[in-house]
């Protein structure tokens, strides 16, 4: 950053003004964590004040435009020094983006005393890139990082083909993630983070994250968290410890589908052996303003404008889909084509305790009573093998075939040969990922109606 004595007394009255503007958005988002959640995700960062800059809509700017037009150069030098807020240009700086990312870091920060910021990301494989990419800078010999094996296929190939293969990082891959010692033991000097997936998708394992939380900082290095199948809605991990969240928010949190897109959430100050004081005082603000600027992984506005609208409603979405899911569990549960389900709701799955521990209905139930709720994704093994199970995959008719999860609608996939088909069949065995199994996210249709389809396929 430049140092302000050497600006020209222009460029320091805009340097004046940002940090006015700055004290004022603070003052918003102070007023705004004084509300529930439901209602800071339907109103954010954006308030009156927002409103009369721009023509007094009540909703948020969809900008589109690239760049920014400055009143002068005094103006111009202080927007590019990054010592004023502005809006530049699109890669690094938009308005669209920015009411998304500050109602999302209020989102995912609610309840934690701390400050939390967040950065939009053009697709939830770049808030992972961009999430772990800075702690592996100049790598020396030696350097790893221990990982959830059973993390999404795109995730491992990440991890493994990237970083283990093209940069000669030492991925070490966890497989029994719900033992903490089987974490422990892979940590050395030399490891720069932990990262793991809560729950996993497909298997739906859950983990403490807590003791993990307190693994990682033992060690002085961040625990990482992709809790997209929970969404902020049901888990907020930096308030059980965690330093740094990461959502593919292509799936429930952009639930109507109608964008691809991601977000890095952390929380100030966060530990680890790398990095500038920059960097762990602010990671995402950070990240947003310096190495994303280069890698260029910035979303569109076009996209952020949808994304706003689908979180408005994300619990509400979150409850109807989990109640719908633990009735469609419970069925296939009990059907004898079934081998298995796994569901962390239902109570005979090895992480029903944990689940329950961490997985809450922010707000409560409609009296705001707490209540579990335990998402929308699960994968069921169908009895068989692998041609029974695309048997079942090819009968259906309400429930879709794609590789996508969160949406209204249900959708099922069999991750063998698509999301997790890539990793081959080694990767596949340390994910547990058998051949016969199905991935099914339940959608907001009526659950008697999914069954329906379900027991036609498995007839
Ligand atoms: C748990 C999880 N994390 C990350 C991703 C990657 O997100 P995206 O497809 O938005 O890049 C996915 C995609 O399915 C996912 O399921």
């Amino acid at each position: 950053m430049m140092m302000t004595e050497r600006l020209n007394a222009g460029v320091k009255k805009y340097v004046e003004d940002g940090k006015r503007k700055q004290q004022e958005e603070q003052a918003r988002r102070n007023l705004m964590k004084t509300k529930r959640f439901d209602t800071i995700a339907a109103h954010g960062l954006y308030g009156m004040e927002d409103a009369m800059n721009n023509q007094d809509s009540i909703m948020e700017p969809l900008t589109v435009s690239p760049a920014q037009h400055f009143e002068n150069s005094d103006h111009l030098e202080a927007a590019l020094s990054y010592l004023t807020p502005a809006w530049g240009y699109t890669r690094i700086h938009n308005p669209s983006l920015h009411y998304l990312e500050g109602t999302l870091a209020m989102l995912e920060g609610y309840g934690f005393s701390g400050e939390t910021t967040a950065a939009m990301t053009g697709s939830g494989m770049g808030a992972i890139f961009m999430a772990t990419n800075p702690f592996l800078e100049n790598s020396v010999s030696g350097v790893n990082f221990v990982a959830d094996a059973k993390c999404y296929g795109g995730t491992f190939m990440l991890f493994n083909e990237r970083y283990g293969r093209e940069r000669d990082i030492d991925v070490r891959w966890v497989q029994d993630t719900s033992n903490i010692d089987a974490w422990t033991t892979m940590i050395d000097g030399n490891t720069r983070f932990i990262y793991v997936e809560m729950p996993s998708n497909p298997s739906l394992t859950v983990v403490d994250l807590e003791r993990l939380a307190d693994l990682a900082h033992d060690h002085g290095i961040p625990l990482i968290v992709d809790s997209t199948l929970t969404t902020p809605a049901l888990m907020r991990p930096i308030c059980h410890g965690a330093d740094i969240v990461v959502h593919s928010i292509s799936k429930a949190i952009g639930g109507s589908g109608s964008a691809i897109a991601g977000v890095i959430v952390s929380r100030n100050n966060i530990p680890s052996k790398v990095g500038s004081d920059d960097m762990l005082e602010n990671f995402a603000g950070y990240v947003k303003l310096w190495p994303m600027r280069d890698h260029g992984t910035a979303l569109s506005p076009l996209s952020a404008h949808f994304i706003l609208n689908d979180l408005r409603t994300l619990r509400t979405r979150v409850d109807v889909m989990s109640k719908n899911a633990i009735k469609v569990a419970e069925f296939l549960d009990q059907h004898e084509g079934v081998e298995a389900v796994h569901y962390p709701g239902l109570p005979s799955n090895a992480g029903y305790e944990v689940a329950s521990k961490y997985m809450w209905l922010v707000d409560g139930d409609e009296n705001g009573a707490g209540v579990n709720r335990y998402g929308h994704l699960m994968g069921f093994i169908v009895r068989g093998g692998e041609q029974a199970a695309r048997k079942v995959l090819d009968k259906l008719e309400l429930i879709w075939r794609a590789t996508d999860l969160g949406r209204h609608k249900s959708v099922a996939v069999i991750p063998a040969i698509s999301t997790h088909q890539q990793q081959g069949d080694e990767g596949r065995e340390l994910a547990a990922i058998p051949s016969n199994l199905i991935r099914l996210s339940v959608g907001m249709e009526h659950p008697d109606d999914i069954i329906v389809d379900l027991k036609k396929a498995l007839h």
